[in-house]
């Protein structure tokens, strides 16, 4: 039997200040599904592909392991995208904020170098929790696959594909950064760096 991604519409948020419904509607339902659904389909092909074939210029079983990267990251980087905003709004934690204070000098610094990150990058601003050294670091990426460093946790995910906020901003990207601040759900954060502050602990 073939492994298989289950789709998270729990995770798809409404209401949100600057990001209109329809926005993350053509986002989750056409984009994040994609991924999911390519995944999917990749992993049903995968256990008959020809592996005496494998070769790295072509292949049909290349291909699938190349797609299966990009659709598995985009599923669930997605997943922590959508699932990071929130219209209820709460204040940062003091304890984000001091941990960000560390490693970036101050909360102001951090989200000035993680927009900034999202402006110089063409898919993703990643906060990761960096399990080789124990800090937080901003990792820009263009596509899904490449770009990452090993061992290090997605913290907050930004996404900046022209396919995230078209629809509302067209082509000005910096009001989108401004709206993806405003609807951060601090909770899903502040779980998410515990979790891999755990991991930290376990791993050095
Ligand atoms: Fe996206």
């Amino acid at each position: 039997m073939s492994e298989k991604w289950e789709i998270k519409d729990k995770f798809k948020p409404k209401d949100l200040d600057g990001i209109s419904n329809q926005q993350i509607d053509y986002h989750f339902e056409t984009h994040y599904k994609g991924y999911v659904n390519k995944l999917n389909e990749i992993w049903e092909k995968l256990p008959n592909a020809d592996r005496s074939k494998a070769n790295q210029n072509y292949s049909d079983f290349r291909e699938l392991k190349l797609e299966e990267t990009f659709n598995y990251d985009g599923s669930l980087l997605h997943e922590i995208y959508f699932n990071g905003l929130t219209s209820t709004h709460s204040n940062v934690p003091e304890s984000f904020k001091k941990a960000v204070e560390k490693d970036f000098g101050s909360y102001e610094k951090w989200v000035e170098d993680f927009k900034a990150t999202g402006t110089a990058f063409r898919g993703w601003s990643l906060l990761v929790f960096d399990l080789n050294t124990g800090k937080l670091r901003n990792i820009g990426a263009d596509i899904h696959n490449t770009n990452g460093i090993w061992n290090a946790i997605v913290v907050l995910a930004l996404d900046v594909y022209e396919h995230a906020y078209y629809t509302d901003f067209g082509p000005k990207r910096a009001g989108y950064l401004d709206a993806f601040m405003k609807n951060v759900n601090w909770n899903e954060v502040q779980k998410r760096l515990e979790k891999a502050r755990k991991a930290y602990e376990v791993f050095k």
